[in-house]
């Protein structure tokens, strides 16, 4: 039968996961589906057969490819009132801590884990806290582990912040050395990498959940309840309500804010 041994998208992203180990299984399939055929057209393929084999044979394609279905769209303080929550709703009860451990657990290229970092150092809180962030998408991780920013993207940046914490340079904006020594960066798939235990006081998981299926955020959302300490906070972004947030141990305690159980 004609178009019977095709690749459909069920076909193609099995290859992936098989060859690339990127698991586009837990991610919305519309979506997903909708992004990777109009990239596909926009580079000349109708087929996923022929684009499969040339994403398989040409990195440029490949990394292309990989960088628009993690999605990697981020922001300093991105929606800015939900960070004064967290200001006063975690960090200040927090103070009186030896050490604060967080972790920016889907941090694209660095603009959540600096932003912490900013926060941290106006409330006098950096020195005592290890900032973690990890992402599955590797040229995002170099960019976020560069901290070079443009004007365009330090644009909702206060201005004292901004003086204060950047250097400008050539290139554009650097952050400050001294908070970028305060952020390790490291690789981590949230649906594959193995998660620890107890080890967080604060995580975020900020405008990444959007895109998985429900068995995606289940395995999600047990891996993070897993790695927060007793009484540890899980800070979402601001269109990501845990629906039973109790299946994982976790209460809501503001909006968008949620803590694990004692
Ligand atoms: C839209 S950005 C969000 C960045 C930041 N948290 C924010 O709210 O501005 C989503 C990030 O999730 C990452 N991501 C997607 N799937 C992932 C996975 N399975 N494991 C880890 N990171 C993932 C992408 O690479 C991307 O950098």
């Amino acid at each position: 039968m004609i178009g019977e041994d095709k690749l459909d998208y069920t076909g193609f992203i099995e290859r992936v996961y098989a060859r690339l180990g990127l698991d586009l299984r837990y991610y919305k399939r519309r979506q997903m589906e909708r992004r990777i055929l109009s990239l596909m057209r926009r580079r000349g393929f109708q087929a996923y057969e022929d684009y499969y084999e040339a994403i398989m044979h040409d990195s440029a394609l490949r990394q292309e490819f990989i960088d628009r279905v993690t999605i990697n769209v981020s922001e300093f303080f991105r929606n800015g009132s939900r960070w004064n929550v967290l200001a006063e709703q975690v960090f200040l009860p927090l103070k009186d801590r030896e050490r604060i451990k967080i972790w920016s657990s889907a941090c694209s290229t660095g603009e959540e884990p600096y932003s912490l970092a900013m926060m941290l150092d106006r409330l006098g809180l950096l020195d005592k806290s290890v900032i973690e962030a990890s992402d599955i998408d590797r040229p995002a991780l170099d960019k976020a582990r560069r901290g070079v920013y443009s004007e365009e993207a330090l644009k909702k940046v206060a201005d004292s912040y901004r003086s204060t914490y950047f250097l400008r340079t050539a290139d554009g904006y650097q952050i400050l050395p001294r908070l970028q020594a305060k952020v390790h960066f490291f690789w981590f798939d949230l649906l594959r990498s193995p998660y620890p235990d107890r080890a967080y006081d604060l995580i975020l998981n900020r405008n990444v959940v959007i895109y998985f299926t429900d068995e995606g955020k289940d395995h999600l959302y047990r891996g993070l309840s897993r790695a927060l300490k007793p009484g540890g906070y899980l800070f979402v972004g601001s269109t990501e309500q845990i629906f039973t947030p109790e299946r994982y141990g976790l209460y809501l305690v503001a909006p968008f804010l949620y803590r694990k159980k004692m």
